[in-house]
């Protein structure tokens, strides 16, 4: 898969994995995880599934409509990746934290649902309930932050707190920072989840 890895200052930090939203790119999300660890190592990986030439992480019927089968396929390629990658840049597999927008926010959300531990936190920007009806595994060791927007059209609030109940029902401890804003990424935001990393990890 396309991606990109950089090594930090501190290669005992968090390594933080980055997926991007709809139409974004392995670059979009750099600035947001110098922000939140500057000395962290990043892997970045670009969605290789487009919509109209725009990278996403699976394929969608329609906004908000996924094709279930594809993300299931998608989850599973995603680990295979993520397994070669922590080989090949010698990476600690049990230090790595997935922080994602939108659509990057919905291929870890399905990575949490299938594989539970696969990373030790999750920072999630916009996310939505990847799948519905699937047994959790144990999420006992996970911390996840949710960002969420009170009027985002694309993930209602209800949708918000449904991912919420799911995590904390499969031992998550999750905490939901809301913003009185739409779908988009904000500064105070970005600014909440570097916080709850400082407090967290
Ligand atoms: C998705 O398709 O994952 C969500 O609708 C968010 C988006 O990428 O627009």
């Amino acid at each position: 898969m396309i991606h990109l890895f950089q090594k930090g200052a501190d290669e005992s930090a968090p390594i933080l994995v980055l997926f991007h939203g709809t139409g974004g790119n392995e670059h979009d999300l750099l600035p947001l995880a110098r922000f939140i660890s500057p000395a962290s190592s990043v892997l970045s990986v670009r969605g290789n599934v487009l919509e109209n030439g725009m990278p996403r992480f699976f394929r969608r019927l329609a906004e908000g409509v996924f094709d279930e089968a594809d993300l299931v396929a998608r989850t599973q390629e995603m680990k295979a990746f993520l397994g070669e990658a922590v080989e090949k840049y010698e990476l600690d597999p049990n230090n790595l934290v997935g922080v994602g927008y939108s659509n990057g926010a919905n291929i870890i959300g399905s990575l949490l649902f299938h594989y539970g531990d696969l990373f030790r936190a999750a920072i999630l920007h916009h996310p939505m309930v990847p799948l519905r009806g699937l047994p959790l595994p144990d999420m006992s060791r996970l911390a996840v932050f949710i960002g969420a927007g009170a009027n985002d059209p694309i993930c209602s609030p209800q949708e918000t707190e449904e991912l919420q109940s799911l995590l904390e029902s499969a031992g998550a401890s999750v905490e939901v920072h809301w913003e009185h804003r739409g779908h988009q990424l904000t500064q105070t935001e970005a600014e909440a989840a570097a916080r709850w990393f400082q407090n967290n990890l």
